[in-house]
C-alpha cells in the first residue's frame, strides 16, 4: 500500500460564468515530486490555491486529506500551520522591504521583549539565502533582484517556515537555464530530505528530469496520472495529454523574406540608474530588417532587457549615449510615448508590475497603448474597444468569459496574451519581445509564434529575447548573443546551435 501525504478528492471550483475545477482528483505520494501540468487556463494555480486555503474551506466542493487527515483551511495561514507551503505564479514579494524583511514577514524573528531581532533576522535569513545559493547581503531590497533571484528568496521564505509539502507555480518561467538547473537540483535536495513537492511547469523538459508522477489536468477535468517510470512518459505523450492531440511541429513553418533595415542601435551605452560608475550597457551595435526576426540571448544579468528597455523610451538606466535610427533616419526616444509614436513596441518580461493592469479589465489593458485609435475627441468609444477586444479574443484565443473580465482573474498564460495584443494593437513597425511566451503553454506557444511569423511577414521587423535556447534557435533569422552588457557575438540561423550560443553567452571580459 503506498502511502500518499495528501489526497484531493473530487474538487470542483466555480468563478462566475466559469467551471475552474471540475471534480479533480489529486493524489501525491510522500517525499515525491509530483507534476502537474496542463493548457493555460487548465486549472492548476486554482487547483493549488484551494490546496493551500486561498481559496478557503466552503469555496469549494469535495475534500482535502493531508496525511490521511481531512482537511478545512480556512487561509494559507492555516494550511502552512501543516507545512504546505506554496510559491504563487506571480511572485509576492514586497518591493521596498530587504530580503530579510521578506523572508520574515508575518513571521519575524523576536528577542525576549517581543521586539523584531534584527541581528537574528540577518543571520537566519542568511542561513536560509545560503540553502537557496543565493549570495546576496540580507539587506538588499527586493527591487534591487531581478526576477530570477526574487524566485529563489520566494523558496528561502518558504524553507522558513518548515515545509512538508512545497507547491511551486512555474517556478523557472522567469530563469534563465543555469538557473532553472539549479533550481531543480534544489527540489531534489529536499526530496532526499523527505519534503514533497508539486511543481507546475510549461518546460516539459524540466517535468522529465525531477517528476515522479504526472497528473495532467485539460478544461478543468483530471485526465490522467502517469508514473514517469513505469509508464515511460515522453514529451510527446505528455502533450497529448494536455491538448488531446498529437503536436508534432513546436515551431510553425515559415520562408522569411527580408527587407531593408528598419531599426538601428549604434553605439549604445547606458549606466545603472542607481550606481552611476557601473556600465550596464557598452557600445551596443544592432540591427533589425524589415520582415526578419532577430533573438537575442544571453545569460540572465547579461543586459538583454536593459538594453530593451533603455532603447525603449529610456525606462532603464541613466547617463545613456548612442543613436537610434528608425528606416534609416535618426530618431529620439527618449519617452516611452515617443517610442511608441515612432512605432516601436516592447512587450515587457515582467508583466505584472510593467505590462497589464491587473485591476482593469481585459479590453482597457488592450487599448492602454492605442486609446487615439478608439476615441473621439478624447473620449474612448466603449463599443469600439469591446470590438478590438473581441477581435483579439478570437485571434489569440484568449480563455475568458468576457472581455469584460478583470486582467487578474485570468491564468497566467492568458495575461500574457493580453500583453502581447496590446502591443500588436498598437501597430508598430518594430516589436520588441522579451520573454514573450513566458509561462504559456505548448499549444499556445505554437500559436503566438505563428502570430509572430505573420507579423515579419507583414514587414515588420521583430526582435526576440528568450532564455530558451530552442526557441531563440526555432524562430529567429539572425541572433546577437550578449554576455556582461556587450554583444559578444552575432549568427546566422544556419550556423547557430546551442553549443554556439553557449560559448558566446559565457563569454567574459576575461
Ligand atoms: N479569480 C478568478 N475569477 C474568475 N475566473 C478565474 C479566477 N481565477 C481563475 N479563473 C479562471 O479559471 C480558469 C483556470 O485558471 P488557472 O489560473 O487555474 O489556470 P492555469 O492552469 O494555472 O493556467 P496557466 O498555465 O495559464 O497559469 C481560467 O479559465 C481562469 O480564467
Ligand atoms: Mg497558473
Amino acid at each position: 500500500m503506498t502511502d500518499y501525504i495528501l489526497e484531493m478528492r473530487g474538487i470542483t471550483k466555480t468563478f462566475p460564468g466559469v467551471k475552474a475545477l471540475e471534480n479533480v482528483n489529486l493524489k501525491v505520494k510522500e517525499g515525491e515530486v509530483h507534476a502537474l501540468c496542463g493548457e493555460n487556463g487548465a486549472g492548476k494555480s486554482t487547483l493549488m490555491k484551494v490546496l493551500s486555503g486561498v481559496y478557503p474551506y466552503g469555496s469549494y466542493e469535495g475534500d482535502i486529506l493531508f496525511k490521511g487527515q481531512v482537511c478545512q483551511f480556512k487561509d494559507i495561514k492555516s494550511s502552512e500551520a501543516l507545512g504546505i507551503v506554496i510559491i504563487h505564479q506571480e511572485l509576492a514579494l514586497i518591493p521596498y522591504l530587504s530580503i530579510a524583511e521578506n523572508i520574515f514577514l508575518g513571521n519575524e524573528q523576536q528577542s525576549a521583549k517581543g521586539v523584531v531581532d534584527w541581528n537574528e533576522t540577518n543571520v537566519k535569513a542568511k542561513e536560509m539565502l545560503a540553502k537557496v545559493g543565493l549570495q546576496e547581503s540580507p539587506a538588499t531590497l527586493i527591487h534591487n533582484l531581478g526576477v530570477g533571484k526574487q524566485q529563489l528568496v520566494e523558496i528561502a521564505k518558504a524553507l522558513s517556515k518548515r515545509v512538508k509539502l512545497l507547491i511551486l507555480d512555474e517556478p523557472t518561467a522567469a530563469l534563465n537555464e543555469e538557473d532553472s538547473e539549479n533550481l531543480l537540483n534544489l527540489i531534489l535536495t529536499f526530496k532526499r530530505q523527505g519534503i514533497a513537492s508539486i511543481i507546475i511547469s510549461h518546460k516539459l523538459n524540466e517535468i522529465a528530469k525531477v517528476a515522479d508522477s504526472i497528473t495532467i489536468l485539460r478544461d478543468g477535468k483530471t485526465i490522467e496520472t502517469l508514473d514517469m517510470k513505469a509508464d515511460e512518459v515522453t514529451e510527446d505523450r505528455i502533450i497529448k495529454g494536455m491538448v488531446g492531440r498529437d503536436l508534432t511541429h513546436r515551431y510553425p513553418e515559415r520562408v522569411p523574406k527580408i527587407g531593408e533595415t528598419i531599426f538601428e542601435v549604434r553605439n549604445w551605452n547606458v549606466y545603472h540608474p542607481q550606481h552611476l560608475e557601473r556600465k550596464v550597457i557598452d557600445n551596443v551595435h544592432l540591427h533589425i530588417r524589415k520582415g526578419e526576426i532577430v533573438g537575442i540571448a544571453g545569460l540572465m544579468g547579461s543586459g538583454r532587457t536593459e538594453l530593451a528597455m533603455s532603447i525603449f523610451g529610456r525606462s532603464y538606466g541613466r547617463n545613456i549615449s548612442g543613436q537610434i535610427f528608425k528606416d534609416g533616419k535618426e530618431v529620439q526616444l527618449r519617452t516611452i510615448s515617443q517610442a511608441i509614436d515612432n512605432g516601436i513596441a516592447y512587450v515587457t518580461e515582467d508583466r505584472k508590475n510593467y505590462g497589464l493592469i491587473l485591476i482593469d479589465d481585459i479590453k482597457r489593458n488592450i487599448s492602454m497603448a492605442s486609446l487615439g485609435k478608439i476615441s473621439r475627441r478624447s473620449v474612448v468609444n466603449e463599443n469600439e474597444e469591446i470590438v478590438v477586444a473581441e477581435s483579439f479574443r478570437k485571434k489569440m484565443n484568449i480563455k475568458t468569459p468576457s472581455v469584460r473580465q478583470l486582467t487578474g482573474n485570468l491564468s497566467g498564460g492568458n495575461q500574457q496574451k493580453v500583453v502581447l495584443s496590446k502591443w500588436i494593437f498598437s501597430g508598430p513597425d518594430v516589436l520588441i519581445l522579451d520573454e514573450p511566451t513566458r509561462g504559456i503553454d505548448v499549444g499556445a506557444k505554437y500559436e503566438i509564434y505563428t502570430i509572430i511569423n505573420q507579423l515579419a511577414a507583414e514587414g515588420k521587423g521583430i526582435l526576440i529575447i528568450s532564455s530558451e535556447l530552442p526557441e531563440i534557435l526555432g524562430m529567429s533569422d539572425r541572433i546577437y548573443i550578449m554576455s556582461e552588457g556587450r554583444i559578444t557575438g552575432e549568427v546566422n540561423r544556419e550556423e547557430a546551435s546551442q553549443e554556439t550560443l553557449m560559448k558566446y553567452m559565457t563569454k567574459s571580459r576575461g
